[in-house]
């Protein structure tokens, strides 16, 4: 089948079979490795993009169902070199060490503070929920999206509201 999908703001047209999965599309046949396979099955987050404004595990979802969609993924954050406010404050605070959970944890988080743009701890956790990492102890993820926020508020000159 054909289907038309637009990744990261850009058009693409392919032929794919009814069962392609849509991370092996992003991954295989767009070379958007950025997305990573972790478990395969719906548990581990690795492979979490953003499909028509909402999280999904790109291993559970075919990529049928990104026909006339749009999908969001790493690839499409940092643009001409320059971080995004979440990518800069991971780095800032080490949220990241190996690297293999970061893409799908900075699509989660990025879907959770368009909706949640000043929230508490419980709430940061739970956006986390569905997201693994072996390495940092989520401490410094949770710290990072706090500086996140923060320096948001900053920038609409409400630090102090
Ligand atoms: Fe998709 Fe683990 S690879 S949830
Ligand atoms: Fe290694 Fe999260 S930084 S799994």
């Amino acid at each position: 089948m054909r289907i038309n999908v637009n990744v990261n703001g850009r058009d693409y047209i392919r032929e794919i079979s009814e069962n392609r999965l849509l991370l092996a599309f992003l991954r295989e046949d767009l070379g958007l490795t950025g997305t990573k396979e972790g478990c395969g099955a719906g548990e581990c987050g690795a492979c979490t993009v953003i499909l028509n404004g909402k999280t999904v595990n790109s291993c559970l979802v075919l990529a049928a169902e990104a026909d006339g969609g749009a999908v969001e993924t790493i690839e499409g954050e940092a643009q001409n070199g320059k971080l995004t406010e979440l990518q800069k404050a991971f780095h800032k605070n080490h949220a990241s060490q190996c690297g293999f959970c970061t893409p799908g944890m900075i699509m989660s988080l990025k879907a959770f503070l368009k909706d949640n743009p000043n929230p508490n701890e419980h709430q940061i956790k739970e956006a986390m929920e569905g997201n693994f990492c072996r390495c940092t102890g989520y401490r410094q993820i949770i710290e990072a999206v706090q500086d996140c926020c923060g320096t948001q508020k900053e920038k609409e000159g409400l630090k102090h509201v």
